[in-house]
Parts: structure tokens; sequence; C-alpha cells
């Protein structure tokens, strides 16, 4: 009788813990319901986590903050999708070009060169895996890693991309050794890492996968806002002849424009929507106070870019849907007249901190030259040999 009493009130106890686990912590922002063990789990998003969580955010948080299992996500704008047609590999080709001849001193002269080509397809193949949803959540179950590779697509995966990537940032960094040995120095930033190795502390696999790193950093950031800009020209006529206007005034038919000219024409390479919606997760160190009643350590937080997006409330920005760079002409932050936009930096989409994009001041002004002149040399208009497609 004891044994089966003392067998009830271990089940008793084992069912109330199971239904904490899992669910909402008191003192944190309200979230969507959860159910004991998964959270929130069963319900997060697969794909653009960034629309899911924005409704959320504006479900339960007001158009503020929200709890979703374990972390909390702040409202995060969307991001203009587009594909196929030949600009958008011309301008792949130009970021990778850039930061190609930053790091190693090589150009891309053409979008099919197999390092250029190698770095996206490792790219593409990178992102896919890295969505949420296509690897199981094996942080939380780290059981899951010793599922053997014949089961475990995602593992598959992994070494595919392994594989693609270290082609192409081995090969880059083999050749910039082989380039020096033959006495031809280009000053590259690659040459000077690679001098100061030691000093740096620093092994070969660190340093190819530095160069790697920071050819992933600079080159699709780069390429998707300006692919998103020619999207937004294309869908936005009467956005595009204002700025043909603007640049005709400022640069004339004689000459490209310098980034001197950027003074006279801000409002294009100002905030525009974010390339990164969700940014990178930033955590906690120590408990804070702040976002809500939120107090504990170790909370990992999008760091949501707070920029111009339908994922904002219209009480911020008018039509916050629109392209409509004239808003900054109107107030600093393309706010509404009269709101408080003080927390909402332009800057704010190179993310903050100590983590804050290292490559911001290149990305600035490769966007800021890039904008000019395409707008100078160019009228961007709809596809109009495809009836199906509206840009
Ligand atoms: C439009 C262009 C770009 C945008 C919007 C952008 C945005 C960002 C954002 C949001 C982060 C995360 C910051 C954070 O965690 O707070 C980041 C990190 C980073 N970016 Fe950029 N970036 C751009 C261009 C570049 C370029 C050109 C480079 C390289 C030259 C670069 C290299 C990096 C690196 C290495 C990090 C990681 C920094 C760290 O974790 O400590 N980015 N970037």
């Amino acid at each position: 009788m004891a044994f089966l009493l003392a067998l009830a009130l271990g089940a008793l106890c084992a069912a109330l813990f199971l239904r904490t686990v899992g669910a909402q912590e008191k003192g944190l922002p309200p979230g969507p319901p959860t159910i004991p063990l998964l959270g929130n789990l069963h319900i997060f998003p697969t794909e653009f986590a960034h629309y899911k969580f924005t409704e959320w955010a504006r479900k339960y948080g007001g158009g503020g903050a929200c709890y979703i299992n374990t972390s909390s996500f702040c409202p995060s704008p969307a991001h203009p999708t587009g594909q196929g047609h030949s600009f958008y590999t011309h301008i792949r080709r130009y970021s990778s070009s850039v930061i190609l001849s930053v790091l190693y001193g090589k150009r891309a002269p053409r979008y099919d060169t197999p390092k250029t080509t190698g770095f996206w397809e490792a790219q593409h193949e990178w992102q896919l895996l890295v969505e949420p949803g296509s690897t199981p959540l094996i942080d939380i179950f780290p059981f899951l890693k010793s599922i053997p590779e014949h089961w475990a697509k995602w593992k598959r995966d992994a070494k595919k991309v392994r594989s693609l990537q270290r082609a192409v940032y081995f090969g880059l960094l083999n050749e910039t050794k082989r380039r020096l040995r033959s006495g031809e120095e280009n000053r590259s930033y690659m040459e000077e890492v690679l001098a100061r190795q030691e000093e740096f502390g620093m092994d070969e696999e660190m340093t190819r996968y530095l160069g790697g790193a920071l050819i992933e950093g600079g080159s699709e950031t780069t390429s998707s806002y300006l692919q998103s800009l020619v999207l937004c020209l294309v869908a936005y006529p009467e956005a595009q002849k204002q700025a043909h206007e603007e640049i005709d005034c400022v640069v004339r038919d004689d000459r490209m424009s310098t980034l001197d000219d950027i003074d006279f024409f801000p409002i294009f390479t100002h905030c525009f929507r974010p390339v990164t919606p969700m940014s990178v997760p930033h955590a906690t160190t120590a408990a804070e106070e702040g976002v809500s009643s939120m107090t504990q350590a170790s909370f990992s937080c999008p760091l949501s870019m707070p920029s111009l997006s339908k994922t904002f409330p219209p009480a911020l920005y008018d039509n916050p849907e629109d392209f409509n760079p004239d808003r900054y002409l109107l107030t600093e932050n393309g706010t509404r007249l009269g709101v408080d936009s003080s927390d909402l930096g332009p800057n704010i989409v190179f993310g903050a901190g100590r983590r804050i994009c290292p490559g911001r001041h290149l990305a600035q002004n490769s966007i800021d030259i890039n904008v000019m002149n395409l707008l100078w040399a160019f009228d961007f208009n709809p596809d109009t040999r495809d009836s199906q497609s509206k840009i």
C-alpha cells in the first residue's frame, strides 16, 4: 500500500513538474499559449519566421515585444524577394568583386567564374541548412546528434555545405599564398593577416575561415540591399521618376556620380528595408531590466531591425508598406511627424553593440555610390516579356 502511495505521489510530482516544462515563466512579456514540454516549439515557424514573430508581437505584445517559449522577439520587418532576372546576378557579381578585391586583391570580372558561382552555390546551400526548421532542434535535444548520418539528411547536407565552402575559401587563400611565393604582392587584407598570423594567434583553419566569413558578411548583404532597391523602383514608378529628376539635377550626363554627391542626395541611401530582418540573435550576459519585466540572464533575442516595414504600426509610420523615400524629408527616421523616434538610428540595419557590423563603412559607401549610379544610368521597368510576372 505504502509502495502504491509513493508511486502515485511520484507520478503526481512528475506530472506537475512536466506541466512547468515549456510553460511561460512569470514576469516575461506575454506570448502565444504554450503546451507542456514543447512550449511553443510545435508552432515555431519553419520559414519566413519574421512574419510570424511580427504577427505574435502585434497580437500579444501590442506592437512591442512578445515572448516565445524561451526567446523574446521584437517586431521585425519584411524582406522583399525577387528572382530570376539578370540584374540579380549583375548585382551579385558586383558585391562579390568588391569584397574579393579587399580581401584577396582579386576581382570578379564575370558572374560565371568558378570562385564566384562556387561561393553563391555554397551560400545557397548554407542558407537552406540554417533556415529554421531545416534541421532538428539539436541545441535543445542534444541526443539527436547521435542519429546516424544515413537517417539524418541534415548531417549529409552539412557535409556538402562544408565541402563547398572549403573549396572556395581554401582555394582563395592557397592562391594568395602561391602569388606571394612568386613575389606578386598586392597589399590585400588577407596578405596582411597571413603576415601577422602568429601575432594574431591564428592557425591555418582560422585564417581560411576568416576570409570566408568576410566574403559571406560582405557579399549577400550588399547585393540583397541593391536588388531590393531595384524591385522597389520598378514597383513604385513615381518614386523612381522623382529620384531620376533629383539625380539629374546633381549629376549631369558628362560624368558619373562620386561619393561627394551623396550629401545632395541622401534620401534613397537612408534607412531602407533591412536585408537581415531577424539580424543575429544577441544574448544577455547578466540579468537585465528593460524589456517589459524581463530580468533573466542568458536571454536570447534576435536583434530585429526597427526599420520601415509593414511590421511596424501605422501609429509610427504613414503607410509603412509603401516605398516612399520622401518620408525621410519629413522626419529623420521616416516616421510620422511628432513621433519620438530617438531610439531608431538609421544605422540600426548594421546591428548594435560589440557585434555591430565591422563592414558597415565599406557597405555604406558601396550602397551610396551604387544607388546613385544605378539611378543615374538606368530606367527600371517591369519585364513586359513575361505577362505573368508583375515585376
Ligand atoms: C548592406 C550591407 C550590410 C548589412 C546590412 C550588414 C548587416 C550586418 C548585421 C545586422 C550584422 C549583425 C550585427 C549584430 O549582431 O549586432 C552584421 C555582422 C557582420 N558583418 Fe555586416 N552588413 C553589411 C555588410 C558587410 C560587409 C561589406 C562586411 C565585410 C566587409 C560585413 C561583415 C560583417 C561581419 C564579419 C559581421 C559579424 C560581426 C560579429 O559577429 O562580430 N558586413 N552585418
